[in-house]
């Protein structure tokens, strides 16, 4: 069987190693740091292969992140590797899909084209924000949806869950987690005021004396759920659980979060955190065979 390496970068080192163990795969050491001034060193300690697996989310810090990933890629190119997969958990920049107002960066596809100019021949995330994103690609470009493993995950600590989405953007994930777990599912329609204050509103809620579990793909200034999390109290929910894909967790979040009474967080590994209990791992491991 041919071995694979696996490279992880500084955002994703942990996640990789997961993956390379899933994969019976060997995982390349890669030393990376900064000089004194602040940019970046690489280089790669392992022999570099004709096929060879990239992953590096580039979350917060964004541009460190992107800048580590396109190094590396450009990098393994010029040391002979010919397919070169790139996982990107978690796409930062991947919220700007087109020009909301003229003069605008269109950045979601500006990081495509520099991804795939770095030399990606193909590229794999999860949940994107935008699924467009996948079209500024030249290069097959798939989306994977971490839903099923938050469902396993609810479905072993909650009984009889009722799943609500905080906003519409948010009901498709919340109405795949409750066909797997056959359970009820509710929205809740949100307005984006400013980049960190939204307002929410409810018609219906039907969620008095249930466990009510708020899904979203992203949370990041906490807002939207703290708003969400208030409104199912006061609509008598018996316990209120948070789960998001990526843990994006701008500041105090988390604190403002858990002060509305919520019970838990989780959320996956494709942003490091401190509520990121479900590894993606195998979902990666699954669109690499
Ligand atoms: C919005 O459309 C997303 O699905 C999330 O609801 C949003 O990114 C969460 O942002 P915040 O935590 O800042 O409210």
């Amino acid at each position: 069987m041919l071995v694979i390496l696996i490279i992880g970068g500084s955002a994703s080192q942990k996640l990789a190693a997961k993956v390379a163990k899933e994969l019976d795969d060997c995982l390349c050491p890669v030393e990376t740091r900064k000089f004194p001034d602040g940019e970046r060193y690489i280089r790669f300690k392992e022999k570099i292969e004709k096929e060879v697996v990239i992953i590096q989310s580039t979350g917060y810090p964004q541009d460190e992140n992107l800048m580590e990933l396109l190094f590396m890629l450009k990098n393994l190119k010029s040391l002979g590797a010919e397919e070169i997969k790139v996982i990107i958990p978690y796409f930062g920049y991947g919220r700007q899909e087109k020009r909301f107002k003229n003069g605008e960066a269109i950045s979601a596809s500006i990081t495509a084209d520099l991804i795939e100019y770095a030399g990606a021949t193909e590229l794999f995330s999860v949940n994107l924000h935008e699924n467009k994103v996948t079209d500024f690609f030249n290069i097959p470009a798939k989306e994977l949806s971490a839903m099923p493993l938050i469902a396993n995950y609810l479905n072993k600590v909650l009984e009889d869950p009722v799943i609500i989405a905080p906003d519409k953007g948010a009901l498709n994930h919340a109405q795949k987690i409750s066909s797997i777990l056959k359970c009820p599912c509710d929205y809740m329609e949100k307005t984006r005021l400013s980049p960190d204050t939204v307002e929410t509103r409810v018609k219906n809620l039907d969620v008095e004396g249930k466990n009510a579990v708020i899904i979203d793909d992203i949370i990041s200034t906490g807002g939207t759920i703290v708003n969400a999390s208030n409104i199912l109290k006061e609509h008598g929910a018996k316990s209120i659980t948070v789960s998001c894909v990526h843990p994006v967790l701008v500041e105090d979040a988390i604190l403002k979060i858990f002060a509305t009474g919520v019970e838990d967080v989780i959320a996956t590994d494709t942003l490091t955190s401190q509520v990121s209990s479900i590894s993606v791992a195998p979902l990666i491991a699954d669109a690499l065979k």
